[in-house]
């Protein structure tokens, strides 16, 4: 029997369950498929399974409702008791699922506990990029630190470097200064009395002719002692010794002079001076080292001196430039002096040339072995050096850099290639007050 008998057909009851139900079911079906859209958005749920289960109780619980309509007209009480009984099946599934869920739901964070962790945990963030910023700060100020240190120090090693090469340097100049010195006298003595010397030695020579010419036939004793001196040779050869003494000490005192030329190592103010004088004394200081000795050949020098004006320098400064670069070309000629083969003679070249109204050029050209491109870029740097312990200091050039480009405003580069020699050329201007009005060209190396 239908189920609307027991409603006795009444249609206000009958249209009262029918509504009722239907819209029971209807929501029962739109609950579960909200649900399940919930469950595949939020990937990350926990317990998802607890929702899908619900969504199935409350498909079935709706099930139920819309049997009850269909039962209102048709008594299919066995298929509505089937939809109940699995309802039933799947409510008592859920609940006891359920249950065992409860500790682990209470732990879930509650909406407020949440908000005050995200609040905790904003703070905390800003906090950190606070401390960050502080961090990055407190790192600028340790970099910008080091590099007021790495700078010191580099200042000290040049401080240090200047004061060793300056030390070596005086103590040269010192030694040159007072051997010059002490040549000086004797030979201005000789030099003053070599004119008196000849005068009398003239005198003498005259008055033995007199003697010639009226004593033609002397005593005997006069005869030997004049046979036994040559007396004939003695008369020919005493003017051209006179002579040749007075070439020699001529040539000390050019000697004296130069030496003391180049050991103008404390003049501290400019002074416009003739640069070849400053090179020419270099090289006579050095000359020991390029003359030819047992297993070792001559260097040649070659200068080409171009036609220089007067450089305003501080000329002992630069003279030890000088030295410093010539040092280092019959350095490197070193071992081309003991193989050489005629072919390639160690020649040092020292070309001058003004390059410029206000500038001129010195250019020191060896032929030894030359430079990696490695070791160049090393080059001016202080107590970089190739040479063994004992033999360089690494001090030359950098002191040579600092002499030229800083104190002269010039320019000091240096050229060269493996088995191609090496070329430094100085740049200097000739007024060092002017230096700053007139620009200056780039000076060019040439081969
Ligand atoms: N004309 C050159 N040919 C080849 N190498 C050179 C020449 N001049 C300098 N060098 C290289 O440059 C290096 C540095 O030269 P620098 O004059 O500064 O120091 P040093 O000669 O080694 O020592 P110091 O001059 O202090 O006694 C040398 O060790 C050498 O390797
Ligand atoms: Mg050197």
């Amino acid at each position: 029997m239908p189920h609307g008998n027991c409603y006795l057909w009444k249609p206000g009851l009958v249209w009262l369950h029918l509504l009722s139900d239907a819209f029971i079911a209807l929501a029962y079906a739109s609950i579960p498929l909200t649900l399940i859209y919930f469950v595949y958005q939020r990937r990350n749920l926990p317990f998802s399974r607890i929702f899908l289960m619900f969504a199935a109780f409350i498909i079935a619980c709706g099930t139920t409702h819309a049997m009850a309509i269909w039962t209102i007209w048709h008594p299919d009480y066995w298929l509505s008791g089937l939809v109940k009984a699995i309802t039933a099946l799947i409510s008592v599934y859920t609940a006891l699922e359920l249950i065992p869920l409860m500790p682990k739901a209470f732990d879930v964070a509650s909406a407020v506990e949440l908000e005050a962790a995200n609040k905790r945990l904003e703070a905390e963030i800003r906090e950190r990029q606070q401390t960050e910023v502080a961090l990055r700060r407190s790192q600028d100020e340790i970099q910008q630190k080091a590099t007021l240190l790495e700078k010191a120090l580099r200042d000290l090693q040049h401080a240090q470097a200047q004061l060793v090469h300056t030390e070596k340097m005086s103590s040269l100049g010192q030694l040159v200064a007072g051997l010059a010195h002490e040549i000086n006298n004797p030979v201005n003595f000789i030099f003053g009395n070599l004119v008196h010397a000849k005068n009398y030695a003239q005198d003498l020579l005259k008055l033995i002719s007199l003697y010639d010419k009226h004593y033609p036939q002397p005593v005997p004793e006069i005869q030997t002692t004049a046979e036994q001196m040559d007396l004939a040779f003695l008369r020919d050869d005493l003017p051209h010794l006179l002579e040749s003494m007075e070439v020699g000490t001529k040539r000390i005192r050019q000697i004296v002079l130069s030496l003391r030329n180049f050991a103008r190592m404390d003049q501290a103010e400019v002074k416009a001076v003739d640069l070849h004088e400053g090179l020419e004394g270099t090289l006579l200081i050095l000359q020991n080292q390029l003359k030819a000795k047992p297993g070792y050949a001559e260097i040649n020098i070659v200068k080409e001196y171009g036609d220089l004006p007067k450089v305003e320098c501080y000329v002992g400064q630069l003279n030890q430039v000088f030295m410093n670069l010539l040092s280092n070309a019959i350095d490197a000629l070193e071992e081309s002096r003991t193989t050489d083969n005629g072919q390639n003679h160690p020649t040092i070249r020292i070309r001058t040339e003004a390059i410029a109204p206000n500038q001129v050029a010195i250019r020191i050209i060896d032929n030894g072995p030359g430079m990696t491109e490695k070791t160049q870029r090393q080059l001016f740097d202080p107590f970089f050096t190739t040479k063994p312990v004992g033999k360089g200091t690494g001090l030359g050039l950098s002191i040579s850099y600092q002499i030229v480009v800083d104190k002269h405003q010039g320019q000091l580069n240096c050229r060269s290639a493996p088995g191609q020699g090496a070329e430094f050329a100085i740049a200097i201007p000739i007024q060092q007050h002017r230096q700053q009005q007139i620009p200056q060209p780039e000076v060019s190396l040439t081969a």
